[in-house]
């Protein structure tokens, strides 16, 4: 796979986005060095999950690229995947100790997610658990402005470097629950594909069909007056490079220009969602967290509830925009697309099926049904419409036809 063949059309896209300033491409620390220089910081803190992993190639290069620099710069280790409200408190309370200018996070959406949490819960002054829900720290602190985080992913699949989404796992509920605030959207991401190499095959995966899932969901979100008018030729982009450079990073993990597309796609996927949200693949995920990854859930969550959207007229003209994009040849309706994207996700080693992930018994469908009012924001962007009334009904039989 050659540079000529991704068309390199997702770079015009992703330069163009006017929430999060995107550097894509390789030297990510030193062009991070680039702007902290020129913003003339004083002090730094990156969160971090392990030394492991992308981080064993990232934090040497930040850190001699920081050592130039008279600058108070410092990594905070230990973010966990699926962070939790006590997670996050504890961001907060470092966040405290070292009182940072800036805020980085290097690594994947958890790591993004609680830093974007952690840095506006210490900014407001609002625990993590009055941040749920839809800008509740511009509700509750008006007229006040924050400062955003500067992300470096190590993976590519959240897009969470261009959203204005943390989800944190409240443990009470027993639920991920969903921070929307327009203020945690990240000041700048600097996108380099090589901290993707190391990613283990299963993690490449999961991360990918997470993208790939973000850019179906918001091309049939179309209940969303104020979206940025490029946003569904972003999607149909993010889809086209996922099926052409997928099936290449699985089988050559170390091809940069395929892992390019894959990198460029997740952070179109972010750029996606933020103007058309996802809704019950996404919304049904969160009961899952902890048992199996994000990604597999969405997976297979995605084709049950688009072949439900199939029975609203709207959602069978977005899904025809589709058409061609998953196989080589032209579905004629919106089943057959369907269909072509199932097909896509199970030659990739994605699931076919809810039953064929491993981790998950037919209970889980009961508690994702029931907690699916838990999370309001997510039933409203339903592209066919769904009350609240009546969502666990609904839910219940969609998953268990599917089973
Ligand atoms: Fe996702």
């Amino acid at each position: 796979m050659d540079g000529t063949e991704c068309e390199l059309k997702y770079e015009a896209m992703l330069e163009r986005y006017p929430d999060t300033e995107i550097i894509f491409g390789s030297g990510a620390a030193e062009q991070f060095g680039e702007l902290l220089n020129a913003e003339k910081a004083s002090s730094v803190l990156v969160f971090t999950g392990s030394s492991r992993g992308a981080a064993a190639k990232a934090m040497p290069e930040l850190q001699d690229t920081m050592s130039y620099m008279n600058l108070d710069f410092r990594f905070s280790m230990g973010i966990p995947a699926e962070p939790a409200v006590a997670d996050v408190r504890g961001m907060v309370k470092i966040l405290e100790e070292e009182k940072p200018q800036f805020v980085a996070a290097l690594g994947g959406g958890s790591v993004m997610d609680a830093a974007k949490a952690a840095f506006l819960s210490w900014q407001s002054g609002l625990d993590v658990t009055e941040l749920f829900g839809v800008n509740q720290a511009a509700l509750k602190c008006p007229g006040k402005t924050f400062r955003r985080v500067i992300c470096l992913p190590t993976t590519a699949g959240t897009g969470s470097e261009a959203t204005p989404y943390a989800n944190i796992v409240d443990p009470e509920a027993n639920v991920k629950k969903l921070i929307m605030e327009e203020q945690i959207i990240p000041s700048h991401a600097f996108v380099d594909p090589e901290y993707t190499v190391s990613m283990p095959k299963h993690l490449t995966l999961v991360t990918a069909l997470d993208a790939m899932v973000h850019s179906v969901e918001s091309m049939l979100n179309r209940n969303a007056p104020a979206a940025h008018p490029d946003s569904l030729e972003w999607g149909k982009e993010a889809i086209r490079l996922i099926v052409r450079a997928l099936p290449v990073v699985l089988k050559s993990p170390g091809n940069i220009v395929a892992r390019g597309c894959v990198s460029a796609a997740a952070t179109l996927g972010g750029m996606c969602i933020r103007n058309r949200p996802t809704s019950l693949p996404h919304l049904c995920s969160f009961s899952l967290y902890g048992k199996i990854p994000h990604g597999l859930a969405v997976a297979a969550l995605l084709i049950p509830f688009w072949r439900y959207y199939l029975g609203d007229k709207a959602v069978r003209e977005s899904t025809m925009e589709m058409a061609g994009l998953f196989s080589r040849t032209m579905e004629k309706t919106p089943e057959e697309i369907v269909d072509s994207c199932a097909k896509f996700l199970v030659a990739c080693g994605g699931p076919g099926k809810l039953s064929d992930v491993e981790g998950l018994d037919r209970s889980v469908i009961a508690k994702i049904a029931a907690d699916a009012v838990l999370n309001p924001m997510k039933l409203q962007s339903c592209p066919r419409p769904m009350t609240p009334d009546r969502a666990e009904a609904l839910i219940t039989g969609i998953l268990e036809k599917a089973w």
